[in-house]
């Protein structure tokens, strides 16, 4: 007996554990914090810096393989050389407006920049060093307009701010082509105290900010403790401040979910992939490029459909999670064209769809075969927004495992909002959906279902 009463106080204080972050906030405290976040669902990514210039070629040659922003790495471009870009940076097409409308149309919710990639390489006019946006022809603070743009059209403002860094002298890991070349002893806590101060002006000089979204952790020179102590120092800067789990140690390679243990980190990452099952309990956003660059790719033509991009990001919602969608700006400050075309092609499908994707949490029903499910639960009644991807021959679409009451629901188009008639059966449902798929990509079918109901079968 008294052993059982040991395990349960023992299961008590892990839920407890569980259901506290590890910086004393309540379960309700942070669902709040996270609310509009997963109110969202949909975001822009933007990848820019002066790898624009080269766009995946150094010296006439298409060098890189992946990112266009990893070029200074791939090609072990001396740090002296690669600084002479700073000379060339002179995005005078850039109009913060454009970019924020752009994704507003989209029926995006949040933008997250790239303040600082790998290179160190500064989008604002930062008093901590002079390889910034300031030294360049352009001279204009990046961030500034695009901040303003963000509170004109009601977007959330976030960063993406790298850890690691090839520029500065004291970033702890040494290679030849780095700016740490000639530092004998590179210092870790120099470095920290830079990044620290930098991310304090982001913090400070720009409005609200919705989200800092880390990125090169992994690296020996930056460790768990130096992620506590990060974190602890933005939330005391911020403590609305929502921050990705790079910016500790648990991330599982590009798969993006923590390892078990405590770490630091609201969301899980996943990168260029789409997970195969939700994560219960657990907020995650799956972060992917429309061709296969993050950075401005000259010949990287590689780009997915809007069919597809339509298609994940019902297929992450369906999951629980957030798309973040990127686009690379080239060096004179343009989104590429067919980035354009195809978030406008999203947002022409979110206008009369979008309420199936905002502020939806996870589906509960068995895998289907003609698409994907999105549900909102209200105070009376469960919405089950159905994203019919395949229509159905049979003129029928079947809800299988879903049983509810006979007079309990009503089933409709949500572009259009025809009512469509069903059947009730013991362990589905069946809507007659007619012969012509009103939208080739996914057409939504609205099915709020008042009072209880049963699911049948496992997710
Ligand atoms: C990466 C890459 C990078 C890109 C990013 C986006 O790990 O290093 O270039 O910014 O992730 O998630």
């Amino acid at each position: 007996m008294a052993f059982k009463r040991i395990m349960m106080t023992a299961l008590a204080s892990v839920i407890l554990l569980l259901s506290h972050s590890t910086f004393g906030e309540s379960a309700e405290e942070r669902d709040a914090r996270m609310e509009w976040w997963r109110e969202a669902r949909f975001g822009l990514f933007i990848h820019w810096g002066i790898y624009a210039i080269p766009a995946g070629e150094w010296e006439g040659k298409p060098t890189v393989k992946g990112g266009a922003e990893w070029i200074q790495s791939k090609d072990k471009i001396p740090a002296a050389e690669y600084a002479q870009l700073i000379d060339q940076f002179n995005p005078i097409q850039y109009d913060a407006d454009d970019w924020v409308q752009l994704a507003k149309q989209a029926g995006m919710q949040y933008i997250v920049i790239t303040s600082k990639h790998h290179d160190g390489f500064c989008l604002w006019d930062s008093a901590q060093t002079e390889w910034d946006v300031a030294s360049t022809p352009y001279k204009k603070d990046l961030l500034k307009p695009l901040a303003e743009a963000c509170r004109k059209y009601g977007i959330k403002l976030c960063f993406y701010h790298s850890i690691m860094d090839w520029k500065h002298p004291d970033y702890g890991v040494k290679k030849d082509w780095r700016g740490n070349a000639d530092n004998p002893t590179p210092d870790m806590d120099v470095y920290t105290t830079y990044m620290k101060a930098q991310l304090k002006e982001l913090l400070s000089e720009y409005g609200d900010i919705g989200v800092l979204w880390f990125d090169g952790e992994w690296e020996d020179a930056w460790t768990h403790e130096r992620g506590i102590d990060l974190d602890d120092y933005l939330r005391g800067i911020d403590p609305s401040l929502i921050i990705n789990n790079r910016v500790d140690k648990g991330r599982q390679g590009m798969k993006g979910m923590n390892k078990d243990g405590s770490f630091r980190g609201d969301f899980g990452t996943p990168e260029q992939e789409i997970p195969h099952t939700g994560f219960p309990g657990v907020d995650w956003e799956s972060c992917m490029t429309m061709n296969k660059s993050w950075g401005y790719k000259v010949s990287d033509q590689n780009w997915k459909s809007t069919e597809k991009l339509i298609r994940n990001l019902v297929d992450i919602a369906s999951k629980g999670g957030n798309y973040l969608l990127n686009v690379g700006p080239t060096a004179e400050g343009l989104i590429p064209a067919p980035s354009v075309e195809r978030l406008q092609a999203m947002g022409a499908w979110m206008k009369p769809n979008g309420e199936s994707i905002y502020g939806t949490v996870a589906s509960p029903l068995p895998e289907l075969s003609w698409g994907r499910c999105t549900v909102k639960n209200e105070a009376h009644s469960t919405v089950f927004y159905l994203h019919v991807f395949q229509w159905p021959e049979n003129e029928k679409v079947t809800v299988p495992g879903l049983k509810i009451n006979p007079t309990g629901a009503e089933a409709s188009l949500l572009a259009t909002g025809k009512s469509l008639k069903w059947t009730p059966a013991e362990d589905h449902l069946q809507i007659e959906v007619g012969p012509l798929a009103p939208d080739p990509i996914d057409s939504v079918i609205k099915l709020t279902v008042k009072g209880p109901f049963e699911i049948k079968g496992t997710h």
